[in-house]
């Protein structure tokens, strides 16, 4: 019996180091330590073996099972290996990886972020409104008579209702101080809509970027100081401000804002900015007449408000020659901020 344990060894590990499949590899033990493998047929001789040489046949089992056991296993991880190997055959894991395209934020974005996060600083909180207004919000309510060139159908988009597309995000202040009483300090970055010939300075959908503060004893200096540091946080220390008489019907005095900036390799020169003043008494009245009291009494609160082009904003701020390309989404002019 020693013999044939020892010749089913021999089988055994001539069969296993010929194999080069997990099929054979599963066949093959089947054969040999299966239930109704070789091994396990001879096994069943034991019975016959006289019982002073039993341990010596039992040891000698155990060490063919043992070894055949151990065949089986070593070219299992051979084959996997191999498997591995032929994988990653032909990879050079030293050449450099394929760069993945960048995303970036919209170049409009970016100078909003930017124009948010200074405005911040000094205090002041976002606020919005629907882009869909009424003509109190947007015209009524901001001292602009029924008579005034900008309610015209010419250049605002009405609907059917009466409800309007608006024109600029002033709408937001009296939104605002409708329904919170002073103190007021807000930004209302948004869309704004106006029947304008589309060209290079021009969009009939745009987007601003409107300010008010609101509370006892704000003065135009407080304006004054505060565009500046806002100016100057955008466009750098040596920026200069102008600020020219104009008119809007919802602050008095008003101005335009312009500001000249020194950029290498750019001429520089004045452009207009934005737009500003202080509120208009007949504003206060309006938003009075909404709330029904006297938290805004124009004897009590006095309050400035600017408003300005974020497209022309950053136009300015990357020289950007045509306020089209901002809305026409060509990567090729995008990818150049990201
Ligand atoms: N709403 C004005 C415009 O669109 C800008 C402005 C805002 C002017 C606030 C004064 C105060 O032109």
């Amino acid at each position: 019996m020693l013999a044939e344990l020892d010749q089913i060894q021999r089988d055994a590990l001539a069969d296993i180091a010929g194999i080069d499949s997990d099929a054979a590899l599963e066949a093959a033990r089947v054969q040999f330590l299966g239930k109704k493998g070789r091994l396990t047929a001879a096994s069943a001789g034991m019975k016959d073996v006289p019982k002073e040489d039993k341990p010596a046949v039992g040891q000698k089992l155990n060490e063919v099972r043992a070894a055949i056991t151990a065949a089986l296993e070593e070219k299992a991880a051979g084959l996997t290996a191999a498997r591995d190997a032929a994988a990653f055959a032909g990879l050079d894991v030293t050449l450099p990886g394929r760069p993945l395209p960048k995303g970036a934020l919209h170049p409009l974005t970016q100078v909003l972020d930017r124009a948010v996060s200074v405005l911040r600083r000094m205090g002041f909180a976002i606020a919005d409104g629907p882009e869909i207004e009424t003509e109190w919000h947007c015209f009524d309510a901001l001292n602009t008579p029924a008579d005034h060139p900008a309610r015209n159908e010419s250049d605002t988009f009405y609907f059917d209702n009466g409800k309007l597309l608006r024109t600029h995000t002033s709408t937001v202040q009296i939104r605002t101080m409708e329904t919170a009483p002073p103190p007021i300090r807000i930004i209302a970055p948004g869309s704004a809509f106006r029947r304008d010939e589309i060209d290079a300075t021009h969009l009939s959908a745009f987007h601003q970027l409107e300010g008010l503060y609101v509370d006892e004893k704000v003065t135009l200096a407080d304006l004054k100081g505060t565009l500046e540091f806002f100016f100057r946080e955008m466009f750098g220390a040596d920026t200069e401000l102008r600020f020219r008489p104009h008119f809007f019907p919802f602050t008095e005095p008003s101005f335009e804002v312009d500001l000249k900036f020194h950029a290498t390799g750019r001429e520089s020169k004045w452009i207009e900015i934005a737009g500003c003043g202080m509120v208009d008494p007949n504003v206060f009245h309006a938003v009075g007449q909404t709330r029904r009291d006297d938290a805004y009494d124009p004897e009590k609160v006095t309050g400035f408000a600017f408003g300005m082009g974020l497209d022309r904003l950053a136009m300015i701020t990357y020289g950007i020659p045509d306020l089209r390309l901002l809305i026409e989404n060509d990567v090729r002019f995008l990818a150049q901020f990201a």
